[in-house]
């Protein structure tokens, strides 16, 4: 029997998507949604194929603006110049140019770079938390934390912290568009984006005065034009800050479900890094990745036509039982975990290895400073929100 067009605006799709992916996975893998105007993919071996062949496009400029009026694309000019060389959008040379570059300069040792200042940053939220009855983990920890590791990473004086992470928080919403084109939420990433401009503008031009080691300095020395370095750091923003944010309140209310998982990690701390991986998979933070069919294409037997839009679920192919043995359980020491969570192929996320460790050093330092984490009230309503591209929450108030 043919499924119902599948919407995620009906049927409870946010408070638990999974048994929608399974419905889904199991009669039609390759799914026509008239929701998403597109083809939503939701099984591991078709997300894969999806995201290796060259045959489909990552030029989603036009998925995101198109649902705009021309008055409105006309305002939003300046985003388009800002977001026309990001990697997670180009294809062929265009992206392996950028590509490379980030390869060279956003490396694991780059990132290993980072591991003391991601602590001082973890230390100093925890020990405001600690003052605190309750706290909500979403505004006092996991949002600020990468918005001021990104200031680091991008030189933003101290004093310019607060408003970094008010802009990077606005700039973030840009994925929302594609599924909710909200005018007051497109007019706040315009002004985010044309202020995060100026400022990168303000850093390029005393290349002299930049700081060796710094990602803006490493990009200038590397060659890139001007506006390909400033669509890049503003990229870095977009890509890794709210999606960081996630990772960690996801992992910690996911261990807050699992008490036996939890009490496994707090009694050894050596099985973090694997703990991470399985929150990655069990709620992964990035719901999916859209592409464009370049030409006629079969995918799992279904005929994809020319320009047609794909919806590639990540989170449901993170839970197909053909890849995961007992895909629902939550297990921290699962392996092999070869999650799909930051993508796979030539967009492969290049933060993966400081997304780690960020999540790695946080949840180990939340869960040694606060042994006995709990919901602030018991049998406490989560509100995932609306959004069909992270899998987020707004806040989750917890006592320590
Ligand atoms: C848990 C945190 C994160 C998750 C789940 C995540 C997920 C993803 C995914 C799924 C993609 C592939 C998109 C596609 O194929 O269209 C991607 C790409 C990307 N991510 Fe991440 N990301 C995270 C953190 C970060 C961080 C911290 C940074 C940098 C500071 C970052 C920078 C990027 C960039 C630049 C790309 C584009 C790569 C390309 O197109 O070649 N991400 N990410």
């Amino acid at each position: 029997m043919k499924l119902k067009s599948f919407s995620p605006w009906e049927d409870g799709f946010f408070d638990n998507p999974y048994p929608h992916f399974a419905r889904l996975r199991e009669s039609e893998p390759v799914h026509w949604s008239d929701a998403f105007d597109g083809w939503v993919i939701t099984s591991y071996d078709l997300v894969k194929e999806v995201a290796i062949s060259n045959l489909f496009s990552s030029d989603k400029l036009n998925l995101l603006f198109n649902r705009l009026s021309s008055a409105q694309q006309e305002a939003m000019s300046p985003m388009l110049e800002n977001m026309r060389y990001w990697a997670i959008m180009l294809d062929g040379d265009a992206h392996k140019r950028i590509r490379t570059v980030l390869n060279k300069t956003f490396t694991a040792s780059f990132s290993e770079g980072m591991r003391q200042r991601i602590e001082e940053i973890c230390d100093g939220l925890i020990a405001e938390m600690q003052k605190k009855d309750s706290f909500d983990l979403v505004e006092d920890f996991a949002y600020p934390l990468p918005a001021i590791l990104i200031a680091s990473i991008l030189g933003v004086p101290e004093d310019k912290v607060e408003w970094f992470k008010g802009v990077s928080g606005d700039i973030s919403k840009v994925f929302n568009l594609a599924s909710n084109p909200d005018p007051e939420c497109a007019k706040k990433c315009l002004v985010a984006v044309m202020e995060i401009t100026n400022f990168l503008k303000g850093i390029l031009s005393k290349p002299e005065d930049l700081i060796e080691g710094t990602l803006a300095k490493s990009l200038v020395d590397s060659g890139l034009s001007e506006n390909e370095i400033i669509s890049t750091l503003t990229l870095m923003l977009v890509a890794g800050h709210e999606t960081t944010t996630q990772l960690i309140v996801n992992g910690i209310y996911t261990l807050l479900n699992h008490p036996k998982e939890k009490e496994s990690l707090i009694n050894d701390f050596s099985l973090i890094e694997s703990a991470v991986e399985e929150v990655l998979r069990y709620e992964s933070p990035v719901q999916n990745i859209a592409r464009v069919a370049t030409s006629d294409y079969v995918l799992g037997g279904v005929e994809i036509k020319q320009g047609q839009k794909l919806v590639p679920f990540v989170n449901a192919a993170n839970r197909d039982p053909k890849v995961f043995k007992n895909p629902d359980e939550f297990k921290i020491d699962r392996s092999p975990n070869k999650h799909l969570a930051f993508g796979f192929g030539k967009h492969l996320c290049t933060g993966a290895y400081l997304a780690r460790m960020e999540g790695a050093i946080s949840i180990k330092k939340l869960l040694q400073a606060f042994p006995n984490l709990r919901f602030a009230q018991e049998g406490q309503e989560v509100k995932w929100q609306r959004n069909v591209a992270f899998r987020q929450m707004e806040s989750l108030m917890l006592k320590g």
